[in-house]
């Protein structure tokens, strides 16, 4: 039952916009968002995506961060408080900890690859290949190897439990005060590095010149059920987050930097991506095998190739980690506030469960890549109940408590608070922002599921 636990807060407005940007800025950024640009028309997507993100993740980001502040409580308990303890809720509350347990288990795995692609850079590895499918056939030796790939699996899931085990302080804030500006000078750097390599005039204009004849419908589809898994929204993540949220804090400003600095992340990641990619005369629709298989021989041809490469791959595996970390936060604070576990218990406990239900995944890449259901290895099929039908799922029904259960009224006032001078000024957004909830919101994330479902 819902026990009345002190609970703890972030330590400041920034250390809670660094950890949720942490959370945000992801695998998705850095791994997936450029190969879904340069699969999907560069500039063309890029734009669509920036639309998605505003129509769709900006309204979301608020309303999950607005529930978890409101009750100072985990995505159960959340929801059990707003809807006095209706059934329904409750499971759908309980939804959100199993989609964190989840993801985390798969996500994990390919994180402890960026650890592992650390040491192949440091140990030199790159230079022996000359064609991508070089690279492709070391990636594919690598990860065909149960031991490399549970062990770096592992080593990274004792990271992560190592910050949420500190606490969302000591541990949470601390770490993400530390690795995201790191993480930011790092890409920076990157970025500079292609830009300015000779012959970058190809992949700028991949980037820039817009050509709508390469989006479909689907791209948008696409662009939206993206932003969606990179805003980390769906499962109670932002919602966790927004429980240890000060009150006089703004949800308004807070959430928009949040957003902001996670579309960023991702458009500079393409732009450090891709004029380096084309001045080396590669191309630019690899798809996931884009990180692993193609940029490691784009380091190889430039110069001081060997230290951004080591950069590149220490940028991914930071990214991930601070998104790990909200995933496991996520469960955790689900034992801590509705079952008064302490939270080492939870941590460790849970880590250690998530370890064990990861280990398929990781095995799914050699001595259970034969075992499929639906032609689907265990990987991807957790991958795709989680991404395709958790989430979605979770967004859709954000919407609907928030729009139609909670109200207008009741969600209005409490998205005001810590934001009164900008509601004074711009009245009618609440209006806007209830009007996208109640509406925009449920019919495209329901546009979003059925296309992963494969039924449009
Ligand atoms: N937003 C992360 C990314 O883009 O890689 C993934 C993620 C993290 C999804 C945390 C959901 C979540 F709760």
């Amino acid at each position: 039952m819902l026990k009345d636990v002190e609970r703890e807060k972030w330590g400041s407005r920034i250390g809670f916009i660094l950890a949720a940007a942490g959370s945000a800025v992801g695998l998705g950024n850095i791994w997936k968002f450029p190969y879904l640009a340069g699969e999907n028309g560069g500039a063309a997507f890029i734009l669509v995506y920036l639309f998605s993100v505003i129509v769709i993740g900006l309204p979301l980001i608020y309303a999950e961060i607005l529930i978890g502040r409101t009750t100072n409580r985990n995505p159960v308990g959340a929801f059990v408080t707003l809807s006095n303890n209706h059934p329904f809720w409750r499971l759908f509350g309980f939804l959100g900890v199993i989609a964190g347990f989840s993801i985390l288990s798969y996500y994990s795995v390919v994180a402890g690859w960026t650890l592992g692609y650390i040491f192949e850079a440091i140990k030199g590895t790159f230079y022996s290949f000359s064609l991508p499918t070089d690279a492709a056939n070391h990636f594919n030796s690598l990860t065909g190897n149960p031991y490399w790939n549970v062990s770096y699996f592992i080593l990274f899931m004792l990271l992560t439990m190592s910050f949420v085990y500190f606490g969302v302080q000591k541990g949470i804030e601390l770490g993400s005060k530390f690795m995201m500006p790191l993480l930011f000078i790092i890409l920076l750097v990157l970025l500079v590095r292609s830009l300015t390599m000779e012959n970058t005039n190809l992949g700028l204009s991949f980037l820039i010149k817009l050509d709508w004849s390469v989006v479909r419908p689907g791209t948008f589809l696409l662009a939206l059920g993206q932003a969606f898994f990179s805003l980390s929204l769906g499962m109670g993540a932002m919602l966790t987050y927004g429980s240890y949220m000060n009150k006089k804090d703004s949800i308004i400003s807070s959430g928009f930097s949040v957003v902001t600095l996670d579309a960023s992340v991702a458009i500079l990641a393409a732009f450090a991506i891709f004029p380096a990619l084309f001045a080396v005369g590669m191309e630019p629709n690899a798809g996931p095998g884009l990180v692993f298989h193609t940029l490691p021989i784009v380091f190889t041809k430039m110069q001081g190739g060997y230290f951004f490469a080591i950069l590149f791959f220490i940028l991914l595996a930071l990214a991930a980690l601070t998104s790990t970390i909200s995933l496991l936060e996520v469960i955790t604070a689900y034992f801590v506030d509705e079952k008064g576990w302490s939270r080492k218990k939870a941590v460790i406990i849970f880590g250690s469960l998530t370890i064990l239900l990861g280990i398929p995944s990781a095995l799914s890449f050699n001595v259970l890549s034969n075992f499929t259901i639906n032609s689907l290895n265990f990987f991807d099929l957790i991958d795709f109940i989680s991404s395709n039908i958790f989430l979605p799922v979770g967004g859709f029904l954000i919407s609907i408590f928030i729009g139609y259960f909670l109200g207008k009224e009741k969600s209005i006032e409490n998205l005001k608070q810590g934001s009164e001078s900008f509601f004074d000024k711009y009245y009618w957004f609440g209006n806007i922002w209830f009007f996208f909830i109640r509406f925009v919101s449920p019919i495209l994330i329901f546009l979003v599921f059925l296309r992963s479902l494969g039924l449009i």
